[in-house]
């Protein structure tokens, strides 16, 4: 009796670490690191004209900072990793949502300052950039230094490489503007160097953006949807019309034309299931060495 409930025991103690592997992985899956920083890569001929050198974007979106202190710590988080790592630019696609506090919206400017000293910094708006502080938010990031484009573009020069850089306002806030800063398609002289745009809902490119000449878009928004259904690529919760763009990550829309999409720094409400939060560095390959 004695000899059988031991060799009971022993079975016992070597199947628990395999019955402990399929708990881990279904924990993993209900509890993801919420914030993650993503590495994307695009070949030189992603871009129209292609790269004529390498590029490092550092994309990062929906700050929400006015959604307590962990919105804060997130931001230091996307400093810190940016002064780690480099980048030749960063883009931010909107929902800043400056703090309301004094001390804190001091505290999230300075640190969005630290990042404009470290690289030039693009942004556009949010929807949540457009309530009763919207001027003073426009102007408190320019004082910060981000070089903000809502319906405007610039050209720039980055690595060696020209580039225009084409903001437009929100979509949902009907400030969506494109015939200021971008051009048709049809127009030759709009592919004479690659155009990247801040975009910060996709919506709005799929509904409105697609007969323009842009080569790489970024956005936001989705927030990953804060919630996405295990083992599958859908969004529930992600407020937007095409649910397959709130997947962060690279999705080619057109040929020549590439959506980066990004969950989102921060939270809207708190909750991530399965969806974490993120910023993005962004590596565009420069041409192929000739032998
Ligand atoms: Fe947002």
């Amino acid at each position: 009796m004695r000899s059988c409930l031991t060799r009971c025991q022993c079975i016992g103690r070597s199947l628990c670490p395999l019955l402990a592997l399929p708990v881990i992985w279904l924990l993993r899956i209900a509890w993801p690191p919420s914030f993650v920083f993503r590495t994307e890569r695009l070949a030189a001929g992603a871009l129209r004209p292609a790269a004529s050198g390498p590029l490092r974007i550092l994309h990062a979106s929906d700050f929400h900072l006015n959604q307590g202190r962990l919105a804060v710590n997130r931001l230091r988080r996307v400093v810190a990793a940016a002064r780690e790592r480099g980048a030749d630019l960063a883009v931010l696609t909107g929902d800043f949502e400056l703090p309301t506090p004094a001390a804190r919206r001091a505290e999230a400017l300075e640190l969005l300052s630290e990042l404009c000293r470290l690289m030039p910094v693009y942004a556009c708006l949010g929807n949540h950039d457009y309530k009763v502080d919207h001027q003073e938010l426009i102007s408190d990031l320019r004082q910060a230094g981000v070089r903000l484009l809502v319906n405007e573009a610039v050209t720039v020069t980055v690595n060696s490489q020209e580039l225009r850089l084409a903001g437009v306002g929100d979509f949902w806030k009907s400030d969506l503007a494109p015939e200021k800063c971008l051009s048709s398609k049809d127009v030759a002289e709009a592919w004479s160097m690659p155009t990247l745009l801040l975009v910060h809902n996709p919506d709005a490119i799929l509904l409105r953006l697609r007969k323009y000449a842009w080569t790489v878009a970024f956005s936001g928004h989705a927030h990953g949807g804060q919630f996405r259904m295990p083992f599958t690529n859908w969004y529930p919760l992600a407020p937007i019309r095409h649910n397959r763009l709130a997947r962060p990550g690279l999705h080619e829309l057109a040929p020549g034309q590439t959506l980066c999409e990004s969950a989102g720094v921060g939270n809207f409400l708190g909750i991530r299931i399965n969806s974490p939060a993120d910023a993005v560095f962004l590596s565009i390959d420069g041409p192929k060495p000739m032998h």
